[in-house]
C-alpha cells in the first residue's frame, strides 16, 4: 500500500540586523556569534511534503522544475535526520515554491530549509517544540533557525547541538518596520554563502569583530524592545559593515557589492542626513535592504526604484513564524 502522508508548511524569509558570518562548527551550523533577525511577511516558501512507500530515495522539485543534483542531495541528508527520528523509512516527494523571484538576491534557503523542517516533522509524525525545530532547521541552513518564530528573533550561538537554537523576542505587530528590497542583479557568479563562512576566519579582522559581538547583540536587542529606531540603525550598519569588512579581507576576497549596491547606500546616507529614520544592510549578494518605518516606505521606494541599477524594489513587512497550513495525516 502506498502511504499518501502529506502536509504542507510556508515560512518567510528573515534579514538578519546582527549578522552570521562564520561557524564554530561547520557540519552543526554552529555559528561563531550569536544573531538577530526579523521576519519578512510579504515573501515564503511553501513546501508541500509528501511520504511515498515506492519512493527509492527523496523527490525535489524547486519552483515547478526538478532541483539540481547537489540540492537532492543537500535534502536527502536533511530527512535522514527525521528517518531516523521516526523509525520510518519511507522516502519523501518536496515540492517547493517561493512567491519572490529566485533571481531577486534573497536566500531561500532559510524559508525554504524552515518550511521543510515544518512539513517533514509532520508527515514523520514527531511532535517536536519550537525550539527543537529550529535545532534541527539550523542543520539544513543556519539561518533557517531564524525562521522558525516570527517577528523579531535572536538565534543563540551556543556551543553546541543543544545550545544554539532561535527564539522571538518580539511578536510582528510589536513595531511595523518595512524592508524594501533594492534588488541588484549580480553579473558574477557568487560565492556561497557556505563557503563564506569557511572564508571568514581567514580574514585578520574577524577576532576583532568576533570580540565585540555581544555588545552589538544587547544594544540590537535593547534597541528593538525600545522601538530606538537611531540606535538600531547605528548598530545594523556598523554590523553589516563588520561582516563586509570581513568578506573583502578574507583569502581569497569576496566582492559581493555592486555599484549600484554603494549607490543605494549612499543615498540612505543622504536621507538620514535630511532627517528621515532610515537604515541599510545587506547579506551575502548586490541587494539591499533598506529598513524604515512603515509611513515612510512608499516615499523611500519609489526614490529607490529610479536607482541605475536596481531591477525592482520588494517590499516587506514583519512576519510571522513558520506554519502548517495543510495537513492530511
Ligand atoms: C550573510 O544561513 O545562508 O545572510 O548556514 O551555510 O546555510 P549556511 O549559511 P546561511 O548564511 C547567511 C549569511 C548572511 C547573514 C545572516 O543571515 O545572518
Amino acid at each position: 500500500m502506498t502511504s499518501s502522508n502529506s502536509a504542507t508548511a510556508l515560512a518567510h524569509p528573515n534579514i538578519a540586523f546582527i549578522k552570521y558570518w562564520g561557524n564554530r562548527d561547520e557540519s552543526l551550523h554552529i555559528p561563531s556569534s550569536s544573531s538577530i533577525s526579523m521576519n519578512l511577511a510579504d515573501i515564503f516558501t511553501q513546501t508541500q511534503v509528501i511520504l511515498d512507500l515506492d519512493l527509492v530515495c527523496d523527490e525535489l522539485t524547486l519552483n515547478g522544475a526538478p532541483a539540481s543534483q547537489s540540492s537532492q542531495q543537500r535534502v536527502q541528508n536533511f530527512l535522514d535526520q527525521f528517518r531516523k527520528l521516526s523509525g520510518k523509512k519511507e522516502y519523501c516527494r518536496i515540492f517547493s515554491t517561493n512567491n519572490f523571484p529566485t533571481s531577486a538576491g534573497i536566500a531561500s534557503s532559510a524559508s525554504g530549509f524552515a518550511a521543510l523542517t515544518l512539513a517533514a516533522a509532520k508527515v514523520y509524525q514527531l511532535d517536536i517544540n519550537p525550539l527543537e525545530l529550529s535545532r534541527i532547521a539550523r542543520l539544513g541552513s543556519g539561518s533557517a533557525s531564524r525562521s522558525i518564530p516570527g517577528g523579531f528573533v535572536q538565534w543563540v550561538a551556543g556551543y553546541d547541538h543543544q545550545s544554539s537554537f532561535a527564539e522571538s523576542f518580539a511578536p510582528p505587530d510589536h513595531w511595523n518596520l518595512v524592508d524594501c528590497i533594492a534588488v541588484i542583479g549580480d553579473d558574477e557568479k557568487k560565492v556561497s554563502s557556505l563557503e563564506g563562512h569557511r572564508l571568514a576566519n581567514s580574514s585578520p579582522l574577524q577576532s576583532a569583530r568576533l570580540e565585540s559581538a555581544n555588545s552589538r547583540i544587547e544594544t540590537c536587542h535593547t534597541a528593538i524592545l525600545k522601538k530606538d529606531f537611531a540606535t538600531l540603525s547605528d548598530v545594523v550598519e556598523l554590523d553589516t559593515n563588520l561582516m563586509v569588512a570581513i568578506m573583502i579581507t578574507s583569502r581569497p576576497a569576496l566582492f559581493y557589492w555592486q555599484p549600484a549596491s554603494l549607490a543605494v547606500v549612499f543615498q540612505v546616507l543622504l536621507w538620514r542626513q535630511n532627517g528621515l529614520p532610515v537604515f541599510y544592510t545587506l547579506d551575502a549578494g548586490a541587494s539591499v535592504h533598506v529598513i524604515c518605518p512603515q509611513p515612510y516606505s512608499r516615499e523611500i521606494s519609489s526614490t529607490l526604484r529610479t536607482i541605475p541599477g536596481v531591477i525592482q524594489v520588494i517590499h516587506s513587512g514583519v512576519g510571522g513564524p513558520a506554519h502548517i497550513i495543510e495537513e492530511n495525516i
